[in-house]
């Protein structure tokens, strides 16, 4: 029977196992970690972060740890996730992304270290529909979160950017 053979597949499949135990425990970090610590105020928001291009390595201490603000580059582009950290902060699921180009651990759905490059990832050797999965989530940030700068590759000079409004909104135009 379907059901039966679904659920069978499902649950005695180890690796199976091992994935549902994932999103168990991701579900868990979601939803009850976040109502362990109830915090009785909103903590005030930090002011918006100056427009500014970083390297792999500048954006490495803004982990939410060694900087109480929270960065992740997704294709080229860094987001200010700060108020996201429910998810992005030491304690979240996806705290490991905090300070790190996130695209291919996005575009292969995992969490593991590994998938964290140490040097610039110019993600050439993803296949189309993991490109394709990294436009989705670089979207989906620019919807929620700032937009800082670029994630700059080696040897490219960051724009100056002093002309600009940088805490003007709006400021997604030339993104
Ligand atoms: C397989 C088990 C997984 C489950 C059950 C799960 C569950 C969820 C849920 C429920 C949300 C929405 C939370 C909310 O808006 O309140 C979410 C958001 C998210 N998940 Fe997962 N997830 C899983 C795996 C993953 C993996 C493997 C990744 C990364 C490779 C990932 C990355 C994200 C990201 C980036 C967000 C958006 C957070 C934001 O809004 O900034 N998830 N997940």
């Amino acid at each position: 029977m379907a059901v039966t053979e679904l659920m069978q597949e499902l649950f005695f499949n180890p690796i199976n196992v091992a994935l549902l135990s994932v999103c168990v425990f991701l579900l868990y970090k979601i939803f009850a970690g976040g109502r362990k610590q109830p915090e009785p105020q909103r903590p005030p928001e930090l002011p918006r972060m100056k427009r500014r291009d970083f390297t792999l390595q500048d954006l490495k201490k803004y982990n939410g740890v060694d900087d109480e603000r929270i960065l992740i580059a997704v294709n080229g582009q860094v987001f200010d996730v700060t108020r996201g950290k429910k998810f992005y902060g030491p304690d979240g699921p996806y705290g490991i992304f905090g300070g790190h180009d996130a695209s291919r651990a996005l575009a292969t759905f995992s969490l593991d270290k590994d998938s964290l490059p140490e040097e610039f990832d110019d993600l050439t050797n993803l296949n189309p529909e993991q490109m394709e999965s990294v436009r989705e989530w670089q979207m989906q940030f620019r919807e929620k979160y700032d937009y800082i700068g670029k994630l700059l590759k080696p040897g490219e000079a960051p724009t100056d950017y002093s002309d600009e409004e940088s805490n003007a909104e709006g400021d997604k135009k030339d993104t």
